[in-house]
């Protein structure tokens, strides 16, 4: 079974990214052949500094090693290293509804914060994707609660390619987990947690110091009540209650019984207590590993070679079944 994910260089990675996302790449190693990649092109969909790309790859490569992958267990490459990822998006592009993609949450929400330029780029950002994920001929997309409505594109885009051209994709699942698939922000928890649009104090990174983690989850908002239990009134507690049962691997039931009549100033302190320490090894490898630039460019380049091996084979198939480009007589 192959697993493939994409995770943006932009930002600092936040406690949603590492629940939602960070620690199934980790668990997929062990399941699959897994295939992690840094999306630097699709960084280039709103407006950003070029030197500080290069940076927040690095940044990104660290944080996903430092949490766990390991360059010998999984391909662990940059996109923009592998030219197959934009060919294969623009072949794709034939088999793309227009009116899906103008469908798209994440585009809506995106293209609602630009100032100046909504970027065809960030239209096109979902076929992208789908060419990330079947470029590997990938089974299953490890991914948060937000990317739900890009999966099920990239899985009608290669129905739509195979009965068009015949069956050259695999059509992938997503895997979203069932605890911790969409983190809210601890100042306005019915919003997601999330870099660009989140509140800085309602935002725990995945480097925040401990103090500072602690800080910010004893602040977060909750009721007027003193149950620790979910509901749909209650979504600052419900929200810390899903944080801790993932940070716990536990099932948020059981958060619920253990602090059952405790009140919220004893759980919350659980909470950021729990999560300071879930974080902070992450935090102190990710310094041991960062300032080894070379380091980094040696397993993103070793990554990008494994990637083009199976990236080479799929575009082969696509561009013969496709009539486009040269013709190959000897295959
Ligand atoms: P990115 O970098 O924005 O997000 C990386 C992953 O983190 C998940 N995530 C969350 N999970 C739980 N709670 C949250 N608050 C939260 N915020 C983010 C996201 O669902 C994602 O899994 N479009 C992708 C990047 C991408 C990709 C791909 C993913 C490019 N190509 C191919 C899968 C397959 C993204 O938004 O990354």
């Amino acid at each position: 079974m192959r697993i493939f994910s994409g995770i943006q260089p932009t930002g600092r990675k936040h406690l949603g990214n590492y629940i939602g996302a960070i620690t199934q790449y980790v668990a997929g190693q062990d399941r699959g052949e897994a295939v992690y990649c840094l999306v630097d092109l699709h960084a280039t969909t709103v407006p950003y500094d070029p030197a500080g790309l290069r940076e927040s790859v690095y940044d990104t490569a660290t944080t996903l090693l430092a949490a766990g992958l390991d360059p010998d267990r999984c391909i662990f490459f940059r996109q923009g290293d592998v030219q197959e990822h934009a060919e294969l998006c623009w072949l794709l592009a034939s088999v793309t509804a227009f009116g899906d993609l103008n469908r798209m949450h994440q585009f809506k929400e995106k293209s609602g914060a630009q100032r100046d330029l909504v970027s065809a780029g960030l239209f096109f950002y979902p076929v992208l994707q789908a060419a990330d994920v079947l470029l590997y001929k990938t089974n299953e997309v490890p991914v948060g609660e937000d990317q739900r409505q890009h999966i099920e594109l990239m899985r009608d885009i290669a129905e739509r390619f195979n009965g068009r051209y015949g069956e050259i994709f695999s059509v992938p699942e997503a895997r979203i987990p069932e605890v911790g698939a969409k983190i809210m922000d601890l100042q306005y928890p019915d919003s997601k947690m999330s870099t660009t649009g989140g509140s800085e104090q309602g935002t725990i990174y995945v480097l925040d110091e401990p103090e500072a983690v602690v800080k910010k989850v004893r602040s977060a908002v909750t009721d007027s009540g003193t149950e620790v239990r979910r509901a749909r009134d209650k979504a600052g507690v419900s929200n810390l209650i899903e944080i801790l049962a993932a940070v716990r691997g536990a099932e948020p039931e059981e958060v619920e019984r253990g602090f059952d009549g405790s009140g919220y100033g004893a759980f919350k302190q659980a909470v950021a207590d729990e999560v300071a320490a879930y974080l902070a090894p992450v935090r102190e490898r990710y310094a041991e590993l960062r300032s080894d630039e070379a380091e980094l460019e040696r397993i993103l380049a070793r990554g990008a070679e494994r990637a083009r091996s199976i990236a080479v084979e799929t575009m082969l198939d696509v561009r013969r079944a496709m009539g486009v480009g040269p013709v190959r007589v000897s295959q």
